[in-house]
């Protein structure tokens, strides 16, 4: 008998303590969404004789730094990771008979030899209707005593005209529960980052609606368009290497490695991390950057924190920080964003201009969730912006 401490929210209660067929977390950021679907699934996994769960992302890309995380992060505060065998390569958890399988529309093999108790769509907006139907038709596995089967969304409500609204929700032919949620849910979210969702009130209302209250909106006036996911970086050989860094405390610090090859920029996320000081960021920037003559950009917000990194031998400037003309050069390039860098994905997925008080687009961007499209701005803008300047010579008759 394994004893287990679980400090829940009401969000993980109310989960719980349904026996609906499909479980609809609707929820602004930070509610606690995926956390507690976690908790939910481990204790099953736990305590049944015999179950088989399946956990989704749309692409294989975003696994690891968000299913496999939360998991692992959950068996931590349950203190029994040391009792679950991971199979790192085919991406499941096992204990006694019980299985969590990670895996991705891309990755259907996985998945389709086998019935499912329960299936967890996580960023349920990113699949189609048809990939939930025909994924749906696997939760048949023999179910357990005490729990039907169960099929789990957990999402930011970004568009109102998404099939889950008017597919699932409006259309009155599932069994499902609305489990809405924000970051008020959340006991263990920090202050600056409910501030942080509370000032996008000031910002954008619909913004704040969809990530503050967790409200269905539309995310509208995307600011980059012009980007790929790529699964492999070219060699750096003959490429133009540099860096954009963006310092945070409590947000992020984010550095971004670029290289221009044929007019395409490839980027990929070396830094992402919270509560960094100066000296652990020199640490991790001396484990990372092999080459100290590349140049780097950073915020010039912070010039003494430049000048230290450049004490520490590091090629670093102060970045133009020009916020309306960077975008517009970064909007010129062609972006090539490695899989791997989850969070410049995911910002870039939601960066939006902002809308006025009378509804007007303005030319100026949200500030939320932008620490590594800051960091690639910086970067970008001040090293290329150099190659399009003209080179004048003045002579004098
Ligand atoms: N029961 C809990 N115990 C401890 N920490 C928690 C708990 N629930 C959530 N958290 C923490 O709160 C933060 C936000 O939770 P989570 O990532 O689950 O939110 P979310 O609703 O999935 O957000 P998003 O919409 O951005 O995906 C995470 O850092 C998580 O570790
Ligand atoms: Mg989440």
């Amino acid at each position: 008998m394994i004893n287990i401490e679980i400090k829940p929210t009401e969000i993980f209660k109310k989960n719980y303590l349904s026996n609906a067929q499909i479980l609809i977390n609707r929820g602004g950021a930070g509610s606690s969404k995926s956390y507690s679907i976690a908790q939910l699934l481990t204790i099953i996994f736990l305590q049944a004789e015999q179950v088989k769960i399946l956990a989704l992302r749309k692409s294989s890309a975003y696994i690891q730094h968000s299913l496999d995380e939360v998991f692992k992060e959950v068996f931590d505060q349950f203190g029994i990771r040391h009792l679950i065998t991971e199979n790192k390569t085919k991406r499941f958890f096992k204990y006694n008979k019980n299985i969590i399988q990670l895996s991705s529309v891309d990755d259907p093999e996985k998945y389709k030899s086998s019935k499912w108790n329960y299936i967890w769509f996580e960023e349920t907006t990113e699949f189609s209707f048809h990939e939930f139907k025909t994924i749906a038709l696997r939760n048949r596995a023999q179910s357990l005593p005490n729990r039907p089967n169960q099929i789990i969304f957990t999402f930011n409500p970004t568009s109102e005209l998404s099939w889950i609204k008017t597919m699932i929700i409006d259309s009155n032919k599932y069994d499902y529960k609305e489990i809405n949620s924000s970051y008020k849910d959340n006991p263990y979210l920090e202050e600056f980052y409910i501030n942080s969702l509370i000032a996008l009130e000031q910002q954008d209302i619909n913004f704040y609606r969809i990530y503050t209250l967790g409200e269905w909106g539309i995310l509208e006036n995307i600011v980059y368009n012009n980007w790929q996911i790529i699964d492999d970086l070219p060699k750096d050989n003959n490429s133009d290497v540099f860096y954009g860094l963006d310092f945070g405390y409590n947000n992020p610090s984010s550095l971004v490695k670029l290289s221009s090859i044929d007019s395409n920029i490839y980027a990929s996320v070396l830094i992402y991390e919270s509560k960094l000081t100066n000296i652990d960021l020199i640490e991790k920037m001396n484990q990372l950057i092999p080459n100290k003559n590349h140049p780097i950009y950073a915020d010039s917000a912070e010039p003494q924190r430049i000048e230290e990194i450049h004490r520490d031998g590091f090629n670093i400037h102060p970045a133009d920080k020009s916020v309306k003309d960077g975008i517009d050069f970064v909007k010129r390039q062609t972006l090539k964003i490695h899989k791997e860098s989850l969070n410049l994905i995911k910002e870039l997925q939601t960066y939006s201009y902002r809308k006025n008080k009378l509804g007007q687009v303005i030319d100026e961007p949200i500030k939320f969730n932008d620490h590594a499209l800051d960091a690639l701005r910086y970067g970008i803008f001040s090293h290329l912006i150099k190659k399009y300047e003209p080179n004048i010579t003045w002579i004098t008759l």
